[in-house]
């Protein structure tokens, strides 16, 4: 199993649309089981794209938010309505990219692709009073997010782990990192985009390093300009991935209805594209999944497309 965690300095930078590509695009090139883990409790970004329908939303029996709301000892039931509600849902790898969101409209279900689980933020309508979460102590917020990891992985066959946090490493997305084999640091072409994500990289390095673990971090410019798209190559050298265009046609698709992001045209956009052959394309070789590609092969160009 493998973990990804995406956390930004900045928000708005596009970690929740990323993640969500990735998750499909893992999905679909390994066909496994992909959990994303909706970690934002104030935009909760993930959420709303994934489950448009309250009612459904409301139904389902677990959520981050209620299981960070619970002393220690009443975890256990919640864990364990997850369990359920992640097995009864679990279609097990039928190859069909049938949207399943449409498919069961109305019966409550993580699965929102088949293969694709959303562990939503918040359960509620309206927007929770995350404030008290706000301040969690570090030590006690690893400590609860990797029982969480434990159970929810113990529960269902999954291959990937994707965790979407919140801009500005609180304590959830700090104890994401925690647990991931790859940190995904995502920056926009703005100054303040840049030296955050460098304060990020550091307090990631130092926290994973004080409690050795082995995470690895990789910053990923998002929304780039062609000028930037050139000099990429040169970022290589200090831990870029390949950069990902600014896109009018996906930017425009996010003013007016993110669920786009899960349905089957999605695959066929330029952005998703993108995305697969640059990103995931370097990911995986990372990851130790795929073999690089030969000198003489277009993919290993990858930073100029
Ligand atoms: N490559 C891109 N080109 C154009 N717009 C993008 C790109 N990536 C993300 N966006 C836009 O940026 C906005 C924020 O994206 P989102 O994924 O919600 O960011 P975050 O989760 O970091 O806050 C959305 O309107 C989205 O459509
Ligand atoms: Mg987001």
């Amino acid at each position: 199993m493998r973990t990804i965690t995406l956390c930004s300095g900045k928000g708005g930078v596009g970690k929740t649309l990323l993640a969500t590509s990735l998750g499909r695009i893992i999905q679909r090139q390994e066909k496994c089981n992909v959990l994303l883990v909706d970690l934002d409790l104030s935009v909760r970004g993930l959420t709303l794209l994934a489950f448009q329908n309250k009612y459904e939303l409301d139904q389902l029996p677990f959520s981050l938010t209620d299981y960070f709301y619970l002393e220690d000892g009443d975890q256990p039931e919640l864990l364990h309505a997850l369990h359920k509600g992640l097995v009864q849902n679990n279609s097990n790898g039928e190859e069909s990219q049938e949207i399943t969101v449409q498919a069961t409209a109305g019966s409550p279900t993580y699965e929102r692709l088949d293969g694709l689980f959303i562990i939503p933020s918040s359960t509620e309508n309206e927007r929770p009073d995350w404030t008290p979460l706000h301040h969690l102590e570090l030590n006690e917020t690893i400590d609860k997010l990797g029982k969480f990891y434990e159970f929810a992985t113990s529960s269902l066959p999954v291959d990937y782990v994707i965790f979407d946090t919140q801009a500005g490493l609180g304590s959830l997305s700090l104890a994401a990192t925690t647990l991931s084999d790859m940190n995904l640091i995502v920056l926009e072409e703005d100054d303040i985009s840049w030296r955050t994500a460098l304060n990020a990289f550091m307090e990631i390095s130092t926290l994973n390093k004080r409690l050795q673990r082995k995470s690895h971090s990789y910053f990923l410019a998002n929304k780039v300009s062609s000028s930037m798209l050139d000099a990429a190559d040169k970022l290589k050298a200090f831990s870029f991935l390949p950069p990902v265009p600014f896109d009018a046609w996906v930017q425009k698709l996010f003013a007016h209805a993110t669920i786009t992001v899960l349905e089957n045209g999605f695959e066929g956009s330029d952005f998703f594209k993108q995305v697969e052959s640059r990103v995931w394309q370097e990911l995986a070789v990372i990851l130790g999944v795929r073999q690089r590609a030969t000198e003489n092969s277009p993919r290993s160009s990858w930073w100029r497309g």
